[in-house]
């Protein structure tokens, strides 16, 4: 069976979960996809770190532009990050007709009007679920699940490290800093944390999610947007004495004026769902008119759960998007040996 060739761009933290999980649940995966997902190539500056983690399974090089050039390659993973040279690679992988899966929010954010307009025209897909919430599939969930409702709001906590943060200044009763650096060390953090702390990070996921939620072009310019940076350990506590937990919430609804996009640090009544999200961990909230609420809730940010979003969509593209009708899997693809008379 003809393999999906991939060229992964970036083999840190999301990128080695990618590898991981591809290869340890390969069986699943192939069959739904419709045919073997292959990392046939991996482009990092570090060299030795690509060839240790790929272990010789695969190509490695250090010219990322010659990934997205490769004609072998069908699929690119652009894991890299930050919108300058990620830009340039993602439009060059459209212009030279290849899908993107990419969990750069940032990039999306900022640049996704041109980049989706762009695949638009060359007839390819960016695909994105591991752009927001880590391994939560909200974007399939606004999209797909929940494409029957007129959405009114959504509103989450999408930054796992200033989850982190607060969990920890509440429970340890430590400082912004010390809490900082050890979410630095879980890898949850951002390359650069101010993104994550500032409401940045919770912005440009928030943007995401909103674009698809109301049909509106990506507005990151338009959000407010404030972090948790002049929070106290005592406004916790207060806040707690109070009954409330503080949570940095992104929120975005309708409103006759228009769409609204806010993130900033939010009192909530300890009794709600949405309050007890601790440590690392995200959740979305979607009020749809149809479903009436939503609670989508997971892990946020680390190597395989944002690697579960990013197969999620490998497998997706290639199953709707490669023209192989030989491969062409049903919506649900299941093994008729799987199935168990359960004593129920
Ligand atoms: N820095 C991000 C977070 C990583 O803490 O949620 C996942 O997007």
């Amino acid at each position: 069976m003809k393999a999906i060739n991939v060229g992964l761009l970036g083999i840190g933290t999301v990128g080695g979960g990618t590898f991981t999980v591809l290869k340890r649940n390969a069986e699943e995966i192939t069959r739904r996809a419709g045919r073997p997902i292959e990392i046939s190539i991996v482009a990092d500056r570090n060299l030795d770190l690509a060839r240790q983690v790929t272990g010789g399974a695969c190509k490695v090089t250090d010219d990322a532009f010659a990934v997205v050039s490769d004609p072998n390659v069908d699929i690119v993973v652009e894991l890299i990050g930050g919108y300058g040279v990620a830009k340039d690679l993602v439009m060059k992988a459209i212009e030279n007709g290849k899908h993107v899966v990419t969990a750069n929010k940032a990039l999306l954010a900022t640049h996704g009007n041109e980049i989706f307009a762009a695949a638009q025209k060359k007839g390819v897909i960016v695909a994105f679920e591991a752009a927001v919430a880590g391994g939560i599939p909200i974007i399939k969930a606004l999209r797909e699940g929940l494409s029957a409702n007129r959405i009114e709001w959504v509103a989450g906590i999408i930054n796992g490290t200033t989850n982190f943060i607060l969990s920890e200044m509440r429970d340890k009763g430590l400082s912004f800093a010390d809490v900082l650096k050890e979410a630095q060390r879980l890898g949850y953090a951002e390359a650069d944390p101010t993104f994550d702390v500032e409401g940045v990070d919770a912005a440009h996921k928030l943007t995401i999610m909103s674009a698809i939620a109301f049909g509106i072009p990506m507005s990151f310019d338009k959000a407010h947007v404030e972090g948790i940076t002049k929070l106290d350990a005592i406004d916790i506590k207060y806040a707690e004495q109070l009954g409330y937990r503080i949570k940095l919430l992104g929120v975005t609804k309708r409103t006759p004026e228009g769409v609204e996009l806010r993130v900033h640090p939010t009192l909530i009544p300890e009794k709600r769902l949405i309050a007890n999200v601790e440590g690392a961990m995200n959740a979305v909230l979607v009020k749809g008119d149809a479903v009436g609420a939503t609670l989508y809730y997971g892990k946020g940010a680390g190597a395989e759960p944002t690697a579960s979003a990013v197969i999620a969509d490998l497998v997706d593209v290639t199953r709707l998007h490669t023209s192989d009708p030989e491969h062409r899997v049903p919506h649900l693809a299941f093994q008729p040996d799987a199935v168990v008379d359960l004593p129920i």
